[in-house]
């Protein structure tokens, strides 16, 4: 079995786990890296009496929080979030990011959306110099105005493709597709984009997530873990 103290993902989402305060409302993200942050705040909440209350952004999430036995609660009980924790697929210099690999994209920017510390987990391998380099963007459609939203999507240079896994539409939590859209020359100007991508009628959300992230935590395959703080 794998080290995880020198899996970069592991050496991310456990430190992340340790930057929660006791007492804390947490927002907890989605993917395989807060899956980490999952586990190391169960073992707080064994070891230290560490006592959180969180609010998972997917199924996925909630489930695997109730397994470990994680205090849950829900956005019509909680009017703010002290703190989330939550993984990217890009992550720019600013700390703008591309997020929704998983799917996750709509819960986890309503999560965001009220997170007063918002902390983002990677490996180096999610750093770039501009978003869109590496990784398409997620953009969450109702399937009825699927089509029109690939057609209005492509006229904004990018190429946009339906997500499917083996062969089935992938469906979110929340009933709807994903368009992947790939920009071939990445994203010049990741604000006017999202505005753009905002106003085409049959789009809840897309993977931009903008001036929402405050502290980033990457994880090294040394074991090594570095924590930076949103330039100014
Ligand atoms: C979920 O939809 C995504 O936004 C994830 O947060 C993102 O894909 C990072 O996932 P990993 O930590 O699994 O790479």
């Amino acid at each position: 079995m794998a080290n995880p103290a020198l899996d970069p993902k592991a050496v991310a989402g456990r430190a992340a786990a340790d930057l929660v305060p006791d007492g804390a409302v947490v927002g907890l993200g989605t993917g395989s890296t807060v899956h980490f942050t999952l586990l190391r705040l169960a073992e707080r909440m064994r070891a230290e009496g560490l006592r959180i209350l969180g609010v998972p952004t997917s199924v996925d999430t909630e489930r695997k929080a109730r397994e470990l036995a994680i205090p849950l609660t829900t956005l019509d009980d909680v009017e703010s979030i002290d703190v989330t924790v939550d993984g990217a697929d890009e992550i720019d210099p600013r700390f703008d990011m591309i997020k929704g690999g998983g799917g996750a994209l709509l819960r986890e920017k309503v999560v965001a959306s009220i997170t007063r510390r918002q902390i983002v987990v990677v490996g180096p391998n999610k750093l770039v110099a501009r978003l869109g380099t590496t990784f398409a963007l997620p953009i969450e459609v109702v399937p009825f105005a699927r089509g029109t939203v690939q057609r209005a999507v492509r006229r904004l240079g990018a190429d946009p493709v339906q997500r499917t896994r083996d062969g089935v539409v992938v469906r979110t939590d929340n009933g709807n597709e994903v368009l992947d859209a790939r920009f071939p020359d990445g994203i010049a100007d990741a604000v006017a984009l999202e505005r753009a991508i905002d106003a085409i009628p049959g789009v809840v959300e897309c993977g931009l997530f903008l001036g929402l992230a405050h502290v980033l935590v990457v994880g090294h395959p040394d074991g090594r873990v570095e924590v930076r703080h949103k330039p100014v």
